[in-house]
Parts: C-alpha cells; structure tokens; sequence
C-alpha cells in the first residue's frame, strides 16, 4: 500500500546528498512497482487490491513526474500500455485495430470537459469566434472492454482487450451473453469489428453473490463471492468452463468499432459517430439511451452535471462519462498521443470505493433477534455521502472477508446499496490485530446467542426480555403499514424501553401524560400528541394487527393472506401446523414460525391484553365461505398494466376466487390485457372473450377485497 504523500510532487526533505531529480526518480520507481502489482492483480488476476481511485491517484502522480523529467518516461512504465497480460489459458488474439485507452480527467468539477473542449479547439486551430465543436458524450460503463467480430455477419470472435494490441479469444463465454446478436441483419460489412463493454447489472450482481454465500454456506469447495459488479463480469467473460459463464448474467453495450472491411452497397462508411452509434443499434446492439449530441464545452458539462445526478438511479454502475469528437474527419485530424487518442476523453465522477480503516467491530441486535456484525469505520467520503457504518452481514461474511479491528480496507457504496467491506488491504495490517469472533451472548442483554444448524445468522434467545428486540418490536408494531402509532419514532422508543416505562406492547396503551412529559425533551403538547396518536391506533385491521405482532418470517402479504384465509384472529391463533400450510403462499418455515409464536403463553397474554386495552379490528367469515364473485372463473393476464404489477394483478384475482391461467382458451372467462400484450390478446377476440384493462380488472375484484386495507 502506497501513501500518497510520499508522492507528492514537493522538494520536501530535500537533503544535500540527494538531487530533486534522484528523489523523483525514486518515487517514479515506487509508483511503478505498485502499479504494476495493482494492474497485475486487477487486470490478470481479476482481484483487485486497492480501489480505482487509489490507483488513479498514484497514475496521476506519475504522470505528472514524468511529465516533468520525460526521461523517466520508460516504454515499460503503466502509463504507457494499457490493460493487463493474456493469460495462458485463452487462445491469443491479435487486434488489427489496437484497442486504445482513453485519458482520464479525474476531477469531480466541471474543469474536466472544459480542459478538453479547449485542447481540442486548440489542436483543431480554432480561434475564439470560430463554431463550437460538436461531441457525443457517453456514459462510461464500468465493466471490460470487448472487440466482437463478425464476418458475413456472423459472430466468428469475441475478444477481450488484454494489452490493447493482444487479448483473449473469449468467444464461447460471450456467445452466452443473451443481448449481444449472433447474426446480424444483412447489410453489414464483410468484416465488422464492434468494441463496447460487457458489464453486469447491478441487481444482477446481487443475486449472482447471494448465489454464491449459499454455495460456500453449504461448503462448496473452490466458490468465491465477487467484490464489484465489474470484478464478477471479469470473472464469468475468463471463466474457462462456459457453462458456468452461461450462469453468470452478463449484458452489453456498444460504443464503437475496430476493423471494418467492405462496406456494402446500403452501408457506406459514416461521417459522424453519432449515426454509427444509431446504426449499431438498427444492427441490434444495445446502445445507451442516455447518449447525447451536444455542443462544445457547455453541453459536456450540462451533460456531466445530468448524468451525475441520473447515476444512482442507473441499474448498472458507471465510473463517469465518455466525451467524443463527433466528426470523424476531425477525430482523423487529431490523432493520438502514445495510445490514447486526442479525440476522447473520460471524464470521471467521485469514487464508489474508497480506502479507510476499521475503528472497531459491534454486533447490534435486530428485531427478530439477528446478530449483525458491523465495522465502525473513520469516516470517509464515497459514492456521494461520508460513510462511518458497513455491515458485516454475519459470521461467516466477516471470517471470510477476515475484517480485524485497525484494518485498512476497501468500502464501497454504489446506487442505494448499504456500503459494504468489500475487501482488506492485507499488506496494511498491523501486527497482532486479532481475528473476530461473533460473541456467544447478546451483547444487549447477556442472553445466550445461538446459531441454528443450516442457519448463517447467531440469533439472541431472550425474546422480548432482551431491550434490543424489544425496541424494534415497539417500532415494527408503530409503523405506518403495521399498526400505525403517528409519531412513535426510534428515539422516543429508546427513552421509554431504557427508562423502563413500556416493556411489552400493551403497556404503550397504559401510557399516561405524567410518564410522558418526564422523558427528555416532552413538552405537553407533543406527549398529548403521542396519547392522541396512541388512541387513534386503536381502531386497525386484522392484517396490520397480524403483521404489526412481528412474527418472524410474516411480511405484509403473508399476513393479509392469513386475515383472509382465516377470517378471525382466534382462528390463526388456534390453526394447526397443517392448517396453517393451507393458506397460499405459506411453507413449513412459515407455519412453524406462526405456530410456535402463538404456542407461547406470553404471546397469548400481549394479544389479550391489547385486546383489552381497546386494540380492535373488524373480523369476517373464513374464506371458504366468504362471498367470492370470480368463483369457478378464468382470468388470463396479457402485457403489462399501468399500475399492477403481474403478482398484484395475480393475488387480487386469486383473492376474489378466480383462477389465473397462462393460456387463452374457450374456457376464459375474461383476458386482462395491458401494453404490448401479443398473441394471447389477439386469441382472445378472436374467440369472442371479454378483454378487460386494469381499470375494467379493478372494478371486477371491487367490493371483494377481504383483506381489509
Ligand atoms: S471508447 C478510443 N467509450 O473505458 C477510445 N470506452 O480506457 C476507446 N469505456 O476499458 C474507448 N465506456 O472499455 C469508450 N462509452 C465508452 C466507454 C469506454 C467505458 C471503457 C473501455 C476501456 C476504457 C478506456
């Protein structure tokens, strides 16, 4: 791990014994080194070691050295090649258009497109009145470059970029990547080169690693889970079994082209990027829609500045944008410097992983009794907001990850995700930092803390005894979607449970005004507020009583599906383990877990004396019996609706008595159709069935909506 300030491009500590020169020579050699190992563990090993920006950092600082003393610029130094090595175990390929590198402004402001807007104009000649130039500017995918080729316009090679002149052949790995075309239509040219990204969406990466916790869970040998998005990309595209790549979900985009060869008859070659852009997508490749024509050094920044804004809300992560000289006549004109051309530049955003070190380890206790470990980190800036927390998730997480207090480790926050370890900078450890181990008691309240066999989480067996569950059971019960107590918020619940006010939940109903205005910081008017509140969350509904008691693995919709199913409270309550698996939707975990909690006295006693301090709902016949007008009727759903989603449109038939079928027959009741609906739409009128929209499928199910919302 290098320290930056060490690099600093200061005459600091200049001693007689050694020039300015020598000094730089010494840091150039340094920063090399490191370099080297970090693009060697990044590119070749795909296992990054420290994040992007310490690496930009310390190529920047490079850059600058040798800048200064052009001597120092050797043809083995990173800034002068781009990418990592071939690995032995692909087939090499020669790129005939080498795959270049782009020059990296790295400042968060504004000043980057400016700067290049006025290299540009510069090197083009263009004096203060002259037009602006035109750009394309782009998004920056942060995944790995490809050159896919295609001959007669089939897909012959896929190739990664490896040292920009030679790559892998990955072709059989990217043949399994759904969005990039084996066959394109008939007007390409003979020989078609198209670069652009393979990445992975961010949802997709998700599940990709949830996969693999599982994997390593149940002791699978030789599976890893991956640190980024682009890291898990890297790995299934050099995957050496495609079958596993195959399961590895990947997507495309194009961003241009490498060797082209006889251009036909329609196609001739282009003037613009732009129009090869928008023929790349005619061709069937996928092309952000974000892509923009703007123009000089205005439009790069306004576009820098909404696409800044955009990136959290992108399913996939970006490292910045891309801006592009539009004609290519002028793209011709500009050139390249050593291997990055004159025409393009990367203009990136701030850092969504960043270095900083672990304070400590604390294990806080949820609602259900999960022990959480989580790193207390000094606080430092990423993807947008100073990060202090990052969850450990559990026990096997943290001994894998291997996080020990005093760490230097990599934190990464991306989108909306929580910010997560991603992975400790081994070489920064100090001595005698010591491994952790999840405690074996609660640390809230000192009762035994259990794993179960099959289970990833240590969980407190002191129930509602331990303050901590006891806490988030106050605030789960408040919630808007569950009971609802209006202003009931996580500081005043911590007040009431520490100063021993409430300690099960019926006790919130027996609060008076004098227990209220003694707590910290109640005045009257807040605590009449809090009674007023309190009174009004009296009168609820079944399903928001049943989801508000916090069952374990009882969510909103597993508790309307059991209002529904069994009409009354006492009715659940008294449900066998086999009735309970009637209701639809529920498994055995879920009916042991509705089981045990109503098994247990203490439970019993809280809903009775809810029930007795005036907590009401209003109750129904069991579902059998109930009143269902789409009984014994068909429904077939088509396209997407307005509003619905195909599970809400689902479960409200369902819940009305009607079947939901995938197909379009003589037996079809009705066919509710949305946008883009196809075939099944076109059956439909054609066999005279009623076609209904959402609106026609509300009014159908209204009025027999049992679950009470
Ligand atoms: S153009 C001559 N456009 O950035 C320019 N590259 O150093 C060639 N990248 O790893 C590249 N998004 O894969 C270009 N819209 C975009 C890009 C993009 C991401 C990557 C590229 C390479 C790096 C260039």
């Amino acid at each position: 791990m290098l320290n930056l300030d060490l690099f600093s491009d200061s005459d600091e500590g200049k001693g007689s014994s050694s020039s300015a020169f020598e000094q730089d020579t010494q840091k150039a050699t340094q920063i090399r080194q490191a370099l080297h190992r970090y693009a060697h563990a990044y590119y070749t090993l795909d296992a990054p070691e420290v994040p992007d920006a310490e690496y930009d950092r310390l190529f920047s600082a490079l850059q600058l050295l040798e800048e200064k003393h052009p001597v120092l610029k050797t043809p083995d130094s990173p800034t002068q090649r781009v990418g990592g090595a071939v690995l032995p175990e692909f087939q090499t390929v020669r790129h005939q258009v080498p795959m270049l590198s782009i020059r990296t402004e790295t400042d968060n402001e504004s000043t980057g497109a400016s700067a290049f807007d006025t290299r540009v104009r510069k090197e083009l000649g263009l004096g203060e009145g002259e037009p602006e130039v035109d750009y394309v500017a782009e998004l920056k995918f942060d995944g790995l470059a490809m050159s896919l080729r295609y001959e007669k316009g089939v897909l012959v090679q896929a190739a990664t970029r490896g040292d920009g002149e030679y790559g892998e052949d990955v072709t059989n790995n990217i043949r399994t990547i759904g969005q990039i075309p084996l066959q394109l239509p008939s007007d390409v040219p003979e020989v078609l080169e198209v670069r652009g990204e393979v990445y992975m969406r961010r949802d997709d990466f998700e599940a990709l690693n949830e996969r693999q916790r599982l994997k390593i869970s149940k002791g699978a040998k030789g599976e890893k889970t991956f640190v980024n998005p682009r890291n898990a990309a890297a790995g299934a595209v050099r995957q050496l079994d495609s079958h596993i790549a195959a399961q590895r979900p990947l997507s495309f985009f194009a961003y241009g082209l490498g060797e082209v060869l006889g251009w036909s008859q329609q196609i001739t070659a282009f003037a613009h990027h732009f129009e090869l852009l928008q023929q790349l997508k005619a061709w069937g490749f996928p092309v952000a829609i974000q892509t923009q024509c703007v123009k000089g050094s205005a439009g790069l920044i306004q576009f820098h500045g909404q696409i800044a804004n955009e990136r959290d809300a992108l399913p996939y992560d970006i490292d910045g944008v891309v801006y592009k000289v539009d004609h290519l006549a002028l793209q011709e004109r500009l050139g390249f410097v050593t291997r990055e051309p004159r025409w393009a530049v990367a203009h990136k955003f701030p850092a969504q992983e960043e270095l900083t070190t672990v304070q400590s380890i604390e294990v806080q206790v949820g609602r259900t009794g999960k022990l959480t470990p989580v790193a207390k980190l000094a606080p430092v800036f990423v993807g947008g907001v100073t990060v202090t927390n990052a969850t450990l998730h559990n026990e096997d997480e943290a001994r894998r990850k291997d996080v020990r207090v005093g760490d230097t480790v990599i934190v990464r926050r991306a989108g909306d995700v929580i910010p997560e370890v991603v992975s400790v900078v081994i070489e920064k450890r100090l001595a005698g930092a010591g491994i952790f181990t999840m405690p074996r008691v609660c640390p809230v309240c000192g009762s035994p803390a259990v794993r179960d066999e099959d289970e990833a989480d240590y969980r407190c067996n002191g129930g509602l005894f331990c303050n901590a569950q006891r806490k988030q059971a106050f605030l789960h019960f408040a919630q808007r979607r569950a009971v609802e107590v209006d202003g009931l918020g996580e500081k005043l619940i911590d007040q009431l449970v520490d100063a021993g006010v409430v300690s099960t939940l019926p006790d919130l109903y027996k609060l008076g005004l004098t227990a209220l205005v003694q707590l910290d910081r109640m005045a009257e008017k807040s605590a009449l507020n809090i009674l007023k509140a309190l009174e009004a969350s009296k009168a609820t509904t079944l399903p928001r009583f049943i989801y508000g008691l916090g069952i374990r693995h009882v969510g909103e919709a597993t508790a309307k599906e059991f209002a529904r199913h069994f009409g009354t409270l006492d009715a659940l309550m008294q449900a066998s383990e086999e009735l309970l698996l009637e209701v639809s939707d529920v498994g055995p975990v879920v009916a042991q877990s509705v089981r045990i909690f109503f098994e247990q006295p203490h439970h019993q006693e809280i809903v009775a004396q809810l029930k007795a301090c005036g907590v009401h709902w209003e109750e129904g016949p069991p579902a059998e019996r109930a009143h269902q007008p789409l009984t014994g009727k068909t429904v077939v759903l088509t396209g997407s609706l307005p509003n619905l989603s195909r599970d809400e449109a689902k479960a409200m038939l369902e819940a009305a008595g009607a079947k939901v079928a995938g197909s379009v027959s003589q037996k079809t009741s009705y066919v509710v159709a949305g946008t883009e609906a196809g075939s099944k739409l076109d059956k439909a009128t054609a066999l005279g069935v009623p076609v209904l929209d959402e609106a026609g499928l509300l009014k159908l199910v209204q009025g027999n909506n049992h679950d009470g919302t």
